[in-house]
């Protein structure tokens, strides 16, 4: 089975056909952040614009390298939420047009159960190589969840930020030390340099809760940059080469530490049989090593450009749905705060 996966909840507009829920034929993305880099943040009527110009050509070119028409198409897949309600509303409108006029099913697809699927694209078999309960880290530019997976499509919330995401964080902080967006990335890359020779930043905590917050922790960088004056940045004051490398790291040690601790606290409470990351965040080297070396059961994360937004993990979990039988859904709307596994 073929599935045309769509998704453009944020500021990528992505494109991928998926075989059979698992083998990727084609994964196109269009990033918008050279647009949004020079605002220091995604510009929701920019997002919208750019997704309303490049999504037809992105699956144009989705089909033209899996070597394939739309007749070899046997389904549509599209986010249809959570995420900014302009973005959603181009690919769900454009994903129907599509259904309509191919005489496809269409299916909806919640973007942080595609984060989820898209560890079944790497051939990595969570369920067949450990096996159920997952706990799943979603972390991303809107999102910092805890979902436990306890089987297929059946999900259970049982944490999440209070305030900001894990990767809003790493771009506010990016702003403060003057490196660009998406803040995540030159955050890493500034790291590599550092010597580790900061006080530490605090690592928040909500007591008896699995729940995240780090609107605590960007104060206390904002503090820290105003105490060493180079915060506000103005044109004659910023900070230097080596307090952008060291605070990069620290920053960057708080937030993987926040996550580290939570996600094993929520295995052990749920003797969980595997860990699965996901989201922007898990493109994240520091976090990567670190959640591997200190978890004792397995942990599934799939390559860095399938973390970050893509059209491919929307397909791998639209396979899922439909062999449980999810129907389509032509009069499906867009949910910018669709949730998942609320009881
Ligand atoms: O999942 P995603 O592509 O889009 C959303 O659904 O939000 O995640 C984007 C977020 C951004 O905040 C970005 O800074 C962060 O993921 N990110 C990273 C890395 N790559 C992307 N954060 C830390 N380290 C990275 N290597
Ligand atoms: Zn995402």
């Amino acid at each position: 089975m073929n599935v045309l996966g769509i998704e453009t909840s944020c500021d990528d507009t992505a494109a991928a056909v998926i075989k059979d829920g698992r083998i990727i034929k084609s994964n196109v993305v269009a990033s918008q952040s050279d647009m949004h880099k020079k605002y220091g943040g995604i510009i929701p009527e920019i997002a919208s614009r750019e997704h309303f110009t490049a999504l037809i050509p992105v699956v144009n070119e989705a089909l033209e390298q899996a070597s394939l028409t739309y007749k070899n198409i046997d389904a549509i897949a599209v986010t249809n939420g959570p995420g900014l309600a302009g973005s959603l509303l181009i690919g769900v409108n454009s994903a129907k047009g599509l259904a309509m006029s191919w005489d496809k099913p269409l299916i909806g697809i919640n973007h942080l159960e595609g984060h989820i699927y898209s560890a079944w694209l790497e051939d990595l078999e969570p369920d067949q190589n450990a096996g159920f309960p997952i706990v799943c880290l979603i972390a991303s530019g809107g999102h910092t969840d805890l979902i436990l997976m306890k089987n297929h499509l059946e999900y259970q919330l049982i944490g999440k930020t209070r305030d900001d995401a894990a990767g809003e964080a790493f771009d506010k902080a990016a702003r403060v030390l003057g490196l660009g967006f998406p803040g995540g990335p030159e955050i890493q890359k500034m790291s590599e340099a550092a010597k580790d020779e900061l006080d530490p930043l605090p690592r928040p905590e909500i007591k008896a809760s699995l729940d995240f917050s780090f609107s605590g922790l960007k104060t206390a960088l904002v503090r820290r940059a105003e105490s060493e004056g180079f915060y506000p940045m103005t044109d004659s004051n910023g900070p230097s080469h080596y307090q952008t490398t060291e605070y990069s790291f620290a920053f960057q040690e708080a937030i993987v530490d926040c996550l580290l601790r939570n996600t094993k606290k929520a295995v052990s409470e749920n003797s969980a049989k595997a860990v699965i990351l996901g989201g922007g965040v898990a493109a994240n080297s520091r976090l990567r090593k670190r959640m591997n070396d200190i978890m004792d059961v397995p942990v599934f994360t799939p390559r860095p450009g399938l973390c970050t937004d893509n059209g491919a993990m929307i397909g791998a979990a639209a396979f899922f749905n439909l062999q449980n039988g999810l129907p389509a859904q032509l009069d499906m709307d867009a949910v910018p705060n669709l949730r998942i596994g609320l009881t």
